[in-house]
Order: C-alpha cells, then sequence, then structure tokens
C-alpha cells in the first residue's frame, strides 16, 4: 500500500488530532532518519502508522494486542495505553498490508521501548514524543537533542514519559526501565 493510501485509510481511523499527531510523528521521523542514517521509507511508515491502534476499544485492542505475536503481560493489561503499540503492529499487518519485521516492532515497542532497541525503534520512540503538536515544558531541549544524540534523547523521552506516569499514579513497564538502564550504562562506558 502506498504511503497515501495508508494516509487515506489512517484519517477513518483515528480522530483528528491523533491523525496530525500522526502526520508530525512521520515528519520528525523522516528527519531523524536523515540525520542518523535510517531507511527513509521505513520511518516514513512506522511513524505514520504508529498509533493506528489508538483509537480502538478495550475490547478490540486486547484483542489485537494478543494476535500480534508480542509477549502481553500482566502490566500492560492493566496499563491498556501500552496496549496500543503491539495491537498496532497485528492492525498495520491487517489493514495496511506491512509486513516488513523491523516497521512492525518499531510501531509495537513504541509505548514501552525495550532493551536492544534498533535504530529505527529508537527513532519511533522519540519522533512520537517530539512532533510539532507535543507542548510539555521540556520538548524544545528534546527536540534539539534528538538531532545531536538518539541514545540520549531516547533516555530523556523516557525520564519524561516515565515522570509523567507517576504522577498519574500508572505502572512503570519493565521493559522501559531495561531499556533506560542499558542505554545509561552504554553512555557510561559500562554496557556493552
Ligand atoms: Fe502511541
Ligand atoms: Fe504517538
Amino acid at each position: 500500500m502506498n504511503i497515501d493510501a495508508i494516509k487515506a485509510k489512517l484519517k477513518d481511523l483515528l480522530d483528528e488530532q491523533r491523525f496530525l499527531h500522526s502526520l508530525g510523528t512521520m515528519e520528525y521521523a523522516i528527519l531523524l532518519a536523515q540525520r542518523f542514517g535510517e531507511d527513509i521509507q521505513k520511518a516514513m511508515v512506522a511513524g505514520l502508522v504508529h498509533d493506528c491502534a489508538k483509537c480502538l476499544d478495550r475490547e478490540e485492542l486486547l484483542n489485537c494486542a494478543f494476535k500480534s505475536g508480542i509477549v502481553i503481560d500482566n502490566i500492560m493489561i492493566n496499563q491498556p495505553e501500552l496496549l496500543h503499540g503491539p495491537a498496532g503492529s497485528y492492525l498495520a499487518k491487517q489493514l495496511f498490508k506491512i509486513y516488513d519485521v523491523e516497521i512492525l516492532n518499531a510501531i509495537a515497542y513504541h509505548t514501552t521501548g525495550r532493551e536492544n532497541m534498533t535504530k529505527l525503534e529508537k527513532i519511533i520512540y522519540v519522533a512520537d514524543l517530539i512532533e510539532p503538536s507535543r507542548k510539555f515544558k521540556s520538548v524544545e531541549i528534546l527536540r534539539e537533542k534528538s538531532f545531536e544524540n538518539l541514545d540520549r534523547a531516547v533516555v530523556m523521552a523516557m525520564d519524561n514519559t516515565i515522570k509523567y506516569v507517576i504522577e498519574k499514579g500508572g505502572l512503570i513497564h519493565p521493559s522501559t526501565i531495561f531499556a533506560r538502564n542499558q542505554l545509561i550504562l552504554k553512555e557510561s562506558g559500562e554496557g556493552n
């Protein structure tokens, strides 16, 4: 399916705000792919489609998440916000005929992150947070950092998300903690 066909279908699937967010994420995913030498076409598709499951109801969300092949744990079930990543990777195959594993994983893991994230996964994780409609306090600093150092930007984006979830009293997914620890250890030369 070409990018215009995906856009047209996605527009029906999402509310207006979420559709604009998807276009913005695509825009930043392209910029980051150019900056860090990632496949631009893959970044474009993954950025555009990453939230395709965002407007599903809870039952559909669970259903798609379980069919995705991603391990769905208790934390995800109790923090349904996390399910639209895995569910989206399933929907991307079904609705948009996307079969590229790198793109599907970037969609699946944009909610939690994980250890050993690929460059494309990092790009989508960060683009999601710095796209133009995001307005949180430190977004400008994060935007700047994203083009300097992708790993640092992922850590900063995770810090931001973790703080937000804590303020809401929500659950932090262990994959986010593992990913963040690994990137920080790598920065300090302790990791692998
Ligand atoms: Fe999302
Ligand atoms: Fe998003």
